[in-house]
């Protein structure tokens, strides 16, 4: 390796240091996360089971007394969940309370792209739901890669540091047993749902 730029260096097993044996693979999708939570696991952001979209409010940073804002004007207090600068809001509560409907959102920002991104963008937006929260989320296809280099044939794969679990949802897929371990919690209900998701489509896929 060199500083600040990679570099492929030649092994005497790789014939030349080729680009080709490295596994590329695209970041792991929203859908790939979060698959078998919805239903089950509440959006980390709106807290609803069964949305699929919520509303954000873009607020500013600070208010004229240099506090942070901690409320958006016409929320009622029930569902909005502040942070510093942002306002989660459920959709069903679009067109209520002051939160503009999903029309009036949608209309702002083809209004924004019309007008080429500039100036200040819409203070709405509707962004997708979040369960899978874990920062570091695999890619199935490079832990289905990893899991079948290293699994024997009828073994049992084991991740001692499973996150949310993608290692065993790779496993089920090529069809090994798994075992998991993760100390956090949270993730192990993450992990619970995306395996549980993972056998089930396994089993509909074997019948
Ligand atoms: C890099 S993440 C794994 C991400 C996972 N491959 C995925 O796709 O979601 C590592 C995980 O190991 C967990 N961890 C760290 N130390 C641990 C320990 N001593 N015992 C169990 N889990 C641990 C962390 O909480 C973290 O979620
Ligand atoms: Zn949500």
């Amino acid at each position: 390796m060199m500083r600040g730029r990679a570099r492929i260096v030649p092994t005497p097993r790789d014939g030349g240091g080729s680009a080709s044996r490295f596994f590329y693979c695209a970041k792991a999708s929203s859908g790939e996360r979060e698959a078998g939570l919805l239903g089950h696991l509440p959006c980390v952001r709106c807290g609803s089971k069964s949305a699929t979209q919520h509303i954000v409010k873009r607020l500013p940073a600070k208010n004229g007394s240099g506090e942070p804002c901690q409320s958006a004007p016409g929320d009622t207090g029930k569902m909005g969940k502040f942070t510093e600068t942002t306002g989660i809001f459920r959709l069903a509560q679009a067109g209520k309370g002051g939160v503009p409907t999903v029309e009036a959102i949608r209309q702002a920002w083809a209004a924004f792209k019309r007008r080429g991104y500039k100036g200040q963008p819409p203070e709405w937006s509707i962004v997708r739901c979040l369960r899978n929260d874990h920062p570091t989320v695999k890619p199935l296809s490079l832990m289905r890669w990893c899991v079948r280099l290293i699994t024997p044939l009828g073994g049992v794969c084991l991740d001692p540091f499973g996150g949310s679990f993608t290692t065993g949802v790779a496993a089920i897929e090529e069809g090994f047993s798994f075992v998991g371990m993760e100390r956090q919690r949270h993730y192990v209900t993450i992990g619970r749902w995306r395996l549980r998701h993972a056998a089930q489509k396994g089993r509909s896929k074997a019948r």
